[in-house]
């Protein structure tokens, strides 16, 4: 199959691209903006793969989107480009309905237009809200979005649903919860406390800490992902999750000490607005319908992540210089808590 990767330079963008070119005889196609969040150096040893090629081009920006439609021939669509920060949506909501509910759309209608046979679109369990101490999110769960980032995704799912009703174009959703693993942006939760770490910086916990996120190795998504474009039902939603559920400060501290480094570096600081209390998946559909499990357990999960970062220094380093440092100060500055780098 000929494959548009949208957003391939970005965290989970780059590992499912690699996870396409490692096996298979697919070709690649990563159309990707290349904002803050893209890097090409999470594609590093892919260049020269005869299979892969990069196209820097703006999901919002019709014509480039319906000339790599047409000039690569493409059959599937994984959609992965969105702003995907929660903390930069209540900073500027306004790309993130630019990007994530237009850019949709206009991916939506030129491989519609295109021929396109599936189209994959990576969503999250942010859609559905947030759960109290009990129960678990499933596919039919009422979409209640609490952040700006959330809004905008269920929006272009719902748009996605609609193009499905409407046109019956291929559409296959997915919704996953928290991913770790090798080139995550270092302002999520994880890497940032692995980076703040080991630089002696104070490691930023918003509010009491006791939120709950359910946490999923970065492959297993990409391969349930895998399973949903190339068996998945047409029109079908799949929640993808890591049955792991963890409150902040416990993975905090989990980090901290496998680091070796002092507990002391925990400070609380004031809590995101809207904060979501707590996430967590039943993935049981995904399971029963296409036989996906999750392969890699939290602690082997969180060891080689944490490895990652040791032996990738020079990547995150270059990310935290710059343009991000000013984000930065600006996210932190005013949360209370000698939090800055
Ligand atoms: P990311 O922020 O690391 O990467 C996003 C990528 O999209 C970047 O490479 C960026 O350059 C690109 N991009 C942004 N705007 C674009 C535009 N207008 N046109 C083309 N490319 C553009 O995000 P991520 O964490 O890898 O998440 C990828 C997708 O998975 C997102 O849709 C997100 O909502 C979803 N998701 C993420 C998680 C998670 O835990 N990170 C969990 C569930 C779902
Ligand atoms: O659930 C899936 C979602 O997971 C994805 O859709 C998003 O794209 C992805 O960014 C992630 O959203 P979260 O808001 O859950 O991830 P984040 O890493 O920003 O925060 C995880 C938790 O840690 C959350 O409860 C907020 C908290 N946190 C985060 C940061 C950056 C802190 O306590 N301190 C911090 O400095």
């Amino acid at each position: 199959m000929n494959i548009l990767v949208t957003g391939g330079a970005g965290f989970i963008g780059a590992n499912y691209v690699r996870l396409l070119l490692a096996g298979g005889e697919d070709r690649v196609v990563n159309f990707d903006l290349l904002t803050y969040a893209g890097n090409l150096e999470n594609l590093a040893g892919c260049e020269d793969n005869p299979r892969y090629r990069f196209v820097r081009g703006d999901v919002r920006d019709r014509a480039a989107v319906r000339a790599v439609l047409a000039d690569e021939k493409i059959e599937a669509v994984v959609h992965f480009a969105a702003e995907s920060h929660v903390d930069r949506s209540v900073e500027g909501p306004e790309v993130f309905v630019l990007t994530n509910v237009l850019g949709t759309e206009i991916l939506l209608e030129e491989s519609r237009a295109a021929g396109v046979e599936r189209f994959v679109m990576v969503s999250t369990d942010e859609v559905y809200g947030s759960l109290g101490r009990e129960g678990l999110f499933v596919e039919t769960t009422p979409l209640a979005p609490n952040s700006p980032y959330a809004a905008s995704k269920a929006a272009a799912d719902l748009m996605c649903r609609s193009f499905f009703k409407t046109f019956n174009f291929p559409v296959l959703t997915t919704r996953c919860s928290n991913n770790y693993g090798p080139y995550q942006f270092p302002e999520k939760l994880i890497p940032l406390m692995i980076a703040n770490a080991l630089e002696d910086k104070p490691l930023p916990v918003y509010g009491d800490g006791r939120n709950v996120r359910d946490w999923l190795y970065v492959q297993d998504h990409c391969t349930a992902i895998d399973l949903v474009l190339r068996r998945g039902r047409p029109g079908g939603i799949y929640n993808i999750g890591g049955c792991n559920e963890m409150q902040n400060i416990t993975l905090v501290e989990m980090l901290v000490d496998r680091l070796g480094k002092s507990r002391d570096l925990i400070t609380f600081v004031k809590d995101r607005p809207g904060h979501d209390q707590r996430y967590a998946i039943d993935a049981s559909l995904i399971s029963s319908e296409l036989g996906w499990q999750p392969s890699v357990d939290f602690a082997a999960g969180l060891a080689r992540t944490v490895d990652w970062y040791l032996a990738n220094r020079d990547w995150w380093e270059k990310i935290r210089s710059g343009a991000y440092m000013e984000y930065y100060a600006k996210m932190y500055g005013d949360r209370g808590g000698a939090t800055g780098p």
